[in-house]
């Protein structure tokens, strides 16, 4: 089931998805929390440490991150994850992804731990530019478990933005679709004209692994997309 809500602009999205956000919190002090990077959650994660939240018995779990990087390495996603997020918030429990040297034991690890939270809460998710959700690469069916992917070029040439001059790393370790589909609830942020055509396509196809977040249609989404993304200057909102 996915109930979209279209945005004026950026900020309202952020202040919209950090509402949300804070009353699951509030609901449940010890939610997990599956957290995306990437540009689009920043604005809503700063607002999220300007109210009087209580994160400390809240579990932050890594979605995605890549191979072969050094933990202070500026492009490291945990590293990001832990500034706009962990530290901001007072997070004091995490689960990372790629903490261990052999890359097939942290995706198990990973799993057994989030087994162990019993699940994720609240997935607050980005959308790729290929309709990816973390690194869940198209072509790829809702049961893809967390695993070691490389990564298409659509996401190598988006991806290339965040950090100047320094090269992708062109492979990852990404949270399963499994994980996220298995999500109570599921919060998908989509901002920009840029995203427009692929959120279309997600929310309208019939799913499809050409389409990774096209499977949230199944899930309990609700998607917080603002007018560029929806394609709507004025007048009635998308869809
Ligand atoms: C980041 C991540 C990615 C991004 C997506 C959108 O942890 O998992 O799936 O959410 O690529 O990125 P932005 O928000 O930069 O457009």
């Amino acid at each position: 089931m996915v109930g979209v809500e279209v945005l004026e602009d950026a900020d309202t999205l952020a202040e919209r998805a950090a509402d949300l956000i804070g009353d699951a919190l509030r609901e449940k002090p010890s939610l997990s929390v599956l957290v995306a990077t990437g540009h689009t959650p920043m604005a809503t994660y700063a607002e999220l440490a300007r109210r009087d939240l209580d994160a400390s018995a809240l579990t932050a779990v890594q979605l995605d991150e890549y191979l072969g990087l050094g933990e202070d390495d500026p492009r490291s996603l945990w590293g990001w994850m832990r500034r706009s997020f962990v530290e901001p918030l007072g997070v004091k429990q995490v689960v990372r992804l790629g903490e261990v040297p052999d890359p097939d034991e942290g995706c198990r690890r990973f799993e057994a731990q989030v087994a162990a939270l019993g699940g994720i809460d609240l997935a607050v998710l980005g959308l790729g530019p290929n309709g990816h959700l973390g690194f869940n690469e198209p072509p790829c069916g809702p049961g893809a478990r967390t695993r070691v992917v490389t990564l298409t070029p659509a996401s190598l040439a988006s991806n290339a933005a965040y950090w100047g001059d320094l090269p992708v790393p062109t492979r990852a370790l990404t949270a399963g679709m499994d994980v996220i589909l298995g999500a109570g609830r599921v919060i998908l942020l989509v901002s920009g004209v840029h995203k427009r055509d692929i959120l279309a396509r997600a929310l309208r196809e019939p799913p499809t692994p050409e389409v990774p977040a096209s499977w949230l249609q199944d899930a309990n989404t609700t998607v917080l997309a603002d007018r560029a993304a929806c394609g709507v200057t004025r007048g009635p909102a998308f869809p």
